[in-house]
């Protein structure tokens, strides 16, 4: 008979090794279940890159999408960064890049560059200061200048540029497939039939039409603290589906409702098995050339202490 462990040995045998090479799990709101379930931390992308920063052990293993485990490797150089899955990459990540930016700096020499956490290293290295969808509004305000270069999210551009009216917004033309094409209006309209008393709640990635149908757009952080401190007890949430697992286990009291086909594929491709050969081997390494590494961490650093609000 073929061995063959089930999830239980897979995470029990993972946890054993997270303790003998001092290592921490952290996990994107989005990760499969069972992944959600083995992370020492669980978050939106603030928040790891908040912990990845203060991690303390010798090997961080990153269960999200390329970029954020660079910045974990980028806020904290000196650990051994572990990305289970290297083709678990953010599309939208890959629709900047560093020369496009170089040249519409060069037509906007006033212009600050924002950019969002899901951008590479490269384009981080070519931007003022970052941020996430938890924070972005508080970041272009941070800044003293009137124009803004935000990439390279069109959708939490235009959501960031009408709640910082006295900015002039410049925004890329990158979108997240999932958010942009999976999320529709017509999917909202048909969960608001079926659940006329749960409040609908969406990503800032949402396309504006979807935002101003929805109640309230926030980060996958925001929407958790916002399930649990609102009186309502029913939510429809427009976000990649995986996220309503985390809400149903943060707040069994109350009732999500998912949008089935809002998957983002990238996410999916880190499954147990891979988290538990990347224990057993210490690869596959997050590397990073050491002057975009030394570039990029100063707009990220940025974000963090805006962030914190310091
Ligand atoms: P959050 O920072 O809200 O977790 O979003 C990350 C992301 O990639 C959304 O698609
Ligand atoms: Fe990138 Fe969209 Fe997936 Fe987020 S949901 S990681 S933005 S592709």
């Amino acid at each position: 008979m073929v061995y063959r462990p089930t999830m239980s040995d897979l995470a029990s045998r993972i946890r054993t090794l997270v303790a003998e090479k001092n290592a921490i799990i952290l996990v994107h709101n989005y990760q499969l279940p069972e992944v959600q379930d083995i992370g020492d931390f669980v978050g939106d992308s603030f928040g790891l890159a908040v912990k990845a920063s203060e991690a303390d052990a010798d090997v961080i293993i990153f269960c999200g999408v390329n970029f954020m485990a660079e910045s974990a490797l980028i806020l904290n150089p000196g650990k051994l960064v572990l990305h289970p899955e290297p083709e678990s990459r953010c599309p939208m990540a890959a629709m900047a890049n560093a020369e496009s930016l170089e040249l519409l700096k060069s037509k906007h020499p006033t212009a600050a560059v924002v950019s969002y956490v899901n951008t590479t290293a490269e384009v981080k290295a070519g931007s003022d200061i970052c941020c996430t969808s938890s924070n972005a509004a508080k970041v272009c305000r941070s800044l003293p200048n009137k124009k803004i270069i935000f990439t390279p999210d069109v959708n939490l551009g235009s959501y960031v540029a009408r709640q910082v009216p006295e900015k002039e917004m410049i925004l890329w033309p990158g979108y997240c497939d999932t958010h942009q094409n999976r999320i529709t209006l017509e999917d909202l309209r048909t969960l608001r039939e079926l659940h006329p008393e749960a409040e609908i709640i969406v990503h800032p990635e949402c396309t504006p039409e979807v935002i101003d149908y929805s109640d309230r757009a926030f980060s996958t952080a925001g929407m958790i603290s916002h399930c649990m401190n609102s009186d309502r007890t029913e939510f429809i949430i427009g976000t990649e589906r995986d996220m309503v697992y985390r809400l149903r286990k943060d707040i069994p009291g109350k009732t999500f409702y998912a949008i089935d086909k809002a998957v983002c594929p990238n996410m999916k491709k880190i499954t147990l098995k891979k988290v538990l050969a990347s224990l057993e081997t210490l690869s596959p390494k997050v590397e990073l050339p050491e002057d975009i590494m030394q570039k990029a961490r100063i707009p990220l650093e940025r974000m963090v202490a805006v962030g914190r609000g310091e």
